[in-house]
């Protein structure tokens, strides 16, 4: 099932991708007792994530009961500007009740074929699970060449059937990351893209629309099994100029 929700505005886009954490955040709550989130690493959530700390937000939400993981991580320390983890601890760690051993980042200052497996081996022992787990929701973004995560085109990672977390070397970016694989993702009972921008806008309707070419635009690989699938997007990366 896939939804796509367009908001009229940059801001409408923040407040209505927060407003969609905090319901997912209640209602797994609710149901579950806990909230396991991933979280996407890049530009577009940052202000997401900033919005989800303010007050109004955050005290809907019962942090010590939220376990927070990383989808994919770049490989340099966690104090690096380049890091998804301090960019989700400046927007909303540092600002919220969420006890630190809550929190699992991706070691991207570590050798990252040891940090890919370390990682898995963390998901495991919280999921208590060999199976595939089911994470409560993952949030993921799109690159203006079709990637997601850090699922690059025509990259080894997209083939990737058994393992939850690899290190992938990235080309065109020319450094390593670690990231979940589309089996991992798939399972997981919610799954939302934040996708914002007019430079968004082609891509988005490639994705979508498009030819089904995974190698191509890994993104359109994300199809959960069991779970939900939303798009929340602004007008002008949904077309709307
Ligand atoms: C990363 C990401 C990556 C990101 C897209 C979109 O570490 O860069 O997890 O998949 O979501 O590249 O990034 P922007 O939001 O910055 O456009």
């Amino acid at each position: 099932m896939q939804n796509l929700t367009i908001f009229p505005t940059k801001d409408a886009f923040i407040a209505g991708a927060a407003e969609f954490m905090a319901a997912q955040a209640a209602e797994a709550l609710a149901a579950r007792g806990r909230w396991t989130v991933a979280l996407a690493g890049g530009g577009t959530p940052q202000p997401i994530y900033t919005r989800l700390a303010e007050a109004g937000y955050a005290r809907r939400i019962d942090w010590p009961r939220v376990h927070l993981f990383f989808c994919d991580e770049r490989c340099v320390p966690p104090d690096d500007s380049r890091s998804n983890y301090r960019m989700a601890r400046e927007a909303l760690l540092d600002h919220v009740a969420l006890p630190p051993e809550n929190v699992h980042r991706i070691a991207g200052e570590a050798d990252p074929a040891l940090a890919a497996l370390a990682y898995e081996q963390e998901i495991r022992r919280l999921f208590r699970s060999v199976a595939l787990p089911a994470f409560d929701l993952i949030c993921l973004g799109l690159g203006d060449n079709g990637h997601t995560a850090s699922l690059f085109p025509g990259t080894a990672s997209l083939r990737e059937q058994a393992r939850w977390i690899v290190p992938q070397y990235v080309e065109v970016m020319e450094s390593w990351r670690v990231t979940m694989t589309a089996p991992l993702i798939n399972a997981a009972r919610h799954v939302t893209f934040f996708v914002e921008g007019a430079g968004k806008a082609e891509m988005l309707q490639r994705v979508l629309h498009g030819p089904f070419d995974p190698d191509v635009l890994p993104a359109q690989m994300i199809q959960p099994v069991n779970g939900q699938l939303h798009w929340l997007v602004d007008a002008a990366a949904g077309g709307d100029r």
